[in-house]
Parts: structure tokens; sequence; C-alpha cells
């Protein structure tokens, strides 16, 4: 394992009091934003959308790394710059998302496991090649009547924990990224428990895997109440839930933990990391973000595509990167 180097990335990431983007939306969910706001879904309008992202002036003061999709990592700007150059001219790391979506469980109806294992290791030598320094791959898992079912569980952290091993092997930063789903009309003991149990077994499947835990990063939900649940759970409730459950299931070895935000408005999920962050002043672990939805949403619909809102779209952009690197610090006043 290549532990000096993937420090190093380590030490880049958690620089600052700066979160991560993830603008690593597949071909099929990019092209569901954008019919959003009207707009269709090319090579050149996916490009267009994250070169007016990437350099926007000032970001790397609050966004130490970003989450690129394969057609991104190799994608020229319109200067004729390379993406990851891009990033690395304003201080920001360049990362992939290397898993390749989810595929029924057999036997598990609404279950799913997580596909991208045959010829990662091949893939992540490519990857490193252009540019990218950590990775990411996310485990889905469902709240429901037996859900999320062991074997669910078992399976989506025995992968994690493969993909990690071999990020490592590479000297590539894993982000393990198992996510229980908001979807539902549970409450948020249900979310809690749900939770718990994962993050158990994924750092289970990650020891006997034998991943250094200091040498990744953790990209959990944060605990909510389900989309549907009737229930309203304050800002507190949800750092004091969320806190409860990651210190009974992640080792003070893992240096850090970037929230996803998985469909909280962009208020709403830098209220929370604030409020997380302001309770948990002793926290072995950097609590920070990595937002896609909660990042770019606003910025999207502005923008729309039309050239004569790109700085007004990157500066919607700027002041919420710059409210949630507040918020990691617990100094977010709304
Ligand atoms: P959201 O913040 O929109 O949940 O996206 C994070 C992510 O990277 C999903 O894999």
């Amino acid at each position: 394992m290549q532990t000096r180097t993937l420090e190093q990335t380590l030490e880049r990431l958690l620089s600052g009091s700066r979160g991560i983007l993830a603008a690593d939306e597949s071909q099929r969910t990019i092209e569901k934003r954008f019919r959003a706001v009207q707009l269709a879904s090319t090579e050149e309008t996916r490009r267009e959308y994250r070169e007016m992202l990437f350099s926007t002036p000032g970001l790397g003061e609050y966004i130490s790394g970003v989450i690129l999709f394969e057609e991104t990592l190799l994608q020229n700007a319109s200067s004729g710059k390379s993406m990851p150059q891009l990033l690395e001219e304003q201080g920001m790391l360049p990362g992939i998302k290397v898993d390749k979506g989810t595929s029924d469980l057999p036997g598990f109806p609404g279950e799913t496991f997580t596909q991208g294992l045959d010829g990662l290791r091949e893939r992540l030598i490519s990857y490193h090649e252009a540019g990218a320094r950590f990775a990411k791959w996310r485990g889905v898992l469902r709240i429901g009547p037996g859900q999320p079912s062991d074997t669910a569980i078992v399976e989506n952290a025995r992968s994690l924990a493969l993909y990690a091993a071999l990020c490592q092997e590479q000297g590539i930063v894993p982000i393990v990224e198992p996510e229980v789903l908001m979807e539902g009309a549970h409450d948020l003991q249900a979310c809690t428990q749900a939770t718990e149990r994962t993050l158990l077994g994924v750092f289970h499947a990650l020891h006997q895997q034998r991943v250094s835990l200091e040498c990744m990063l953790l990209k959990p939900n944060m605990v909510v109440p389900g989309l549907e649940s009737r229930e309203q759970a304050s800002a507190v409730q949800v750092a004091e839930a969320t806190l409860r459950v990651l210190r009974h299931s992640v080792p003070s070895a893992v240096p850090g933990i970037f929230f996803l935000s998985g469909g909280q408005g962009a208020e709403e999920a830098t209220e929370r990391l604030n409020a997380i962050n302001e309770l948990a002043r002793h926290a072995p672990w950097v609590l920070s973000s990595s937002f896609s939805r909660a990042l770019q949403s606003p910025v999207l619909t502005h923008w729309a595509g039309r050239p004569e809102n790109r700085e007004e779209a990157q500066q919607i952009l700027l002041a919420r990167a710059r409210l949630n690197s507040l918020a990691r610090l617990g100094q977010y006043d709304p």
C-alpha cells in the first residue's frame, strides 16, 4: 500500500475548512437534472455546465476536491485544458466515481447491490494516470418492512470493502459511501437503526478486507426521518441522532466523514451540518460535506444552460460552498 501517497492526498482533502463537491452524476442522472430545467443532456452541455462549476473564481477556498464522472475526468474544457487541470489550478483535487450503479439484489425485492468490481484494478490505474487521486463507490440501502435486510447490508459492505482495498493498493484514497435512502414514511428512530446496522456491517467488512481506516473517508447519510414521514425533526435532533450513530459505529481512526445530502434542501443540509459540528466539539473525525444536490440544485436552476446567467450561477455556488464551510466549523448563522 502506498501509505505516504494516500496520506498526502488526505492532507489536501482535509485541509482548510473545506468540503468536497460531488459532480459525478451518471449520464442518466444528469439527464434527469437537466430535463428539470428544460436542457438537453449532450456531451457539450455537460462540459459547459461542469466547466462553469469548476471555474468559479475562489471555489478552491471552500472546496478541496471534486468527484467526477469518467466522461468529465477525460474531457477538455473549452480552453483546451483538461478538467483535472482546471481543478488543480484552483487547489482542488480531482476524484472519480468508480462504481457502475446498482442492480436488483436477487431474492430481495426492492433491494440492490452495486456493480463495477470486474476490471476495477485496471480502471483505477488508468484513472490515476488521468489525474484522479481519490475515488467514490456508493452502496444503496433502503428502509422498509424487513429492509435493509442483513443480506443487502453484507453484500453492499463487502463490495465497498473490496473497492476500498483496491483503491489503496493503487494509491487512490477511497471514499466509502453506504447511503441509507431518505425515501419512505419511516421515523428518525428507524433511520437511526438502519444507519447503525449498515455502518457496523461496513466497518466489519473493511476490517476483514484489511483496509487502512486511516487512509479512507466515509460518506454516510445524515440520520433523518423519511421524506414522506409526518415527523418533523429539528436540526439539533438530527445532529444528536447522527452523532450517536457515528460514535457507535465509526472507529476514531477514520480521519474524515463527509456527508451526502440525499435529497435534503440546500439550506436544511447546511443547517444540519452546522448543528452536527456545534454538538461535536470533541469528535475524533472531521465532519464536513460532500453534497451534490444541496450544492448544485440552486446553481443549475439559475444557469439552465443560459450563458448570460453563468456568473450569477457561479456566485450561487460560491455562496453555498462558503456556508457549508462555515457549517463545518459550527459557525453558520442562517
Ligand atoms: P447528494 O448530495 O445529492 O445525495 O449526492 C451525493 C452523492 O455523491 C450521491 O452518490
